[in-house]
């Protein structure tokens, strides 16, 4: 019986040194340890034992059980603490790593400088409206008094997408629009694309501008020359030199051209201004009383004054860039710095 009970050990222990698993060891411990198990099975058969023998032999089986108890329940705890640790090694993060950083958006300089424009006008008064980009003859130009065949569509090359329908060249129509629908007085201001046949240094066949018109009794060209000079001086800074200079548009009678002191070359003469050390940024005048009649005003009642402004202009003198085309490139090395 003693000689059993070595065997039955060994046999336990190769066994366990076999078992990988929590169940394996389950099994094992059920396989000896349990009601109907192998170790269990022997103590009840203790009787074949001499008596003598027999406190011995209960004794040793004991402490194999205990033994065996033990060494499954140690085995098993090592299988959960490697497991653990195995977990954590596939888990690992190592909070010294530097975070992914978030790539902020910005406005486009453009639309910067259009948004602080809209805003100091608000300021005098002005509220913002919009039109069409893609506009019919008569507002575009029959309307603002330049009829078919007149020299003055010249001036601005056309982009047509049918007879009577353009790509607007300036955002002057929104007067016309603006003034059929309102009654004096009106203070308004439109921001928008306009488009011309135009390529170079200072100028795209896309670009912005921002249309502003004034009418009510009894104003002059004095107000005009106060409202721009009030806006460029809050935009440029109270140093900055202009000059308004006579002009021709066949919608305003008579008409000046506004220029800034060139900021690339500080006057000096330069390839963006031409050489002649001002920058034209925007054109205006009185509204002619033709227009008035064309929209229903009395002239004789009414005056007004009207003004058109290139943005990509006021946002190169602003930032002292000197090409207008890097507006359009969408390089981000160009547009971060903004
Ligand atoms: C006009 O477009 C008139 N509608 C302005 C006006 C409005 C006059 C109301 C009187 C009353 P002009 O063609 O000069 O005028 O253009 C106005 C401004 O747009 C220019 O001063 C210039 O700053 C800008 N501009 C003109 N052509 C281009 C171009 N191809 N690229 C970028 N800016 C331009
Ligand atoms: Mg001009």
């Amino acid at each position: 019986m003693m000689g059993e009970l070595r065997v039955l050990r060994e046999q336990a222990e190769a066994e366990l040194q076999q078992a990988g698993t929590e169940e394996a060891f389950q099994a094992i411990r059920t396989r000896y340890l349990g009601r109907k198990g192998l170790l269990t099975g022997l103590l009840r058969n203790i009787a074949n034992v001499a008596p003598a023998e027999r406190p011995q032999f209960g004794k040793e089986c004991n402490e194999v059980k205990e033994e065996l108890s033990a060494r499954i329940d140690e085995l098993l705890a090592g299988l959960a603490s490697s497991k653990k640790d195995e977990v954590l090694l596939r888990e690992l993060i190592d909070v010294t790593l530097p975070g992914r950083g978030v790539r902020h958006g910005r406005l486009h300089p453009v639309t910067q400088v259009r948004e602080e424009i809209c805003r100091i006008f608000a300021g005098l008064g002005f509220s913002v409206v919009e039109g069409p980009e893609v506009e019919l003859d008569y507002y575009n130009f029959e309307a603002l008094n330049i009829p078919k065949n007149h020299p003055a569509r010249d001036m601005q090359d056309t982009f047509y997408v049918e007879e009577n329908i353009v790509l607007r060249t300036h955002t002057s129509p929104v007067q016309i629009r603006i003034m059929e629908k309102t009654r004096p007085p009106v203070r308004i201001l439109s921001p928008g694309r306009v488009y011309r046949r135009d390529s170079d240094i200072s100028h795209t066949p896309m670009f912005h501008q921002i249309e502003g018109l004034l009418v009510d009794r009894g104003i002059t060209f004095g107000d005009l020359k106060g409202v721009l000079t009030v806006f460029l001086k809050q935009i440029f800074g109270e140093e900055t030199a202009l000059r308004f200079r006579p002009s021709f548009f066949p919608f305003t009678e008579p008409s000046a051209e506004v220029d800034i002191r060139c900021v690339i070359c500080r006057g000096q003469g330069c390839r963006v201004c031409g050489q002649s050390g001002w920058l034209e940024i925007l054109g205006s005048g009185m509204v002619d009383p033709e227009v008035f009649r064309n929209v229903g005003y009395d002239p004789d009642e009414f005056t007004g004054f009207a003004f058109g402004l290139g943005l990509e202009r006021i946002a190169m003198l602003k930032f002292g860039i000197s090409d207008i085309r890097l507006f359009f490139d969408n390089d981000m090395r160009f547009l971060e710095q903004f």
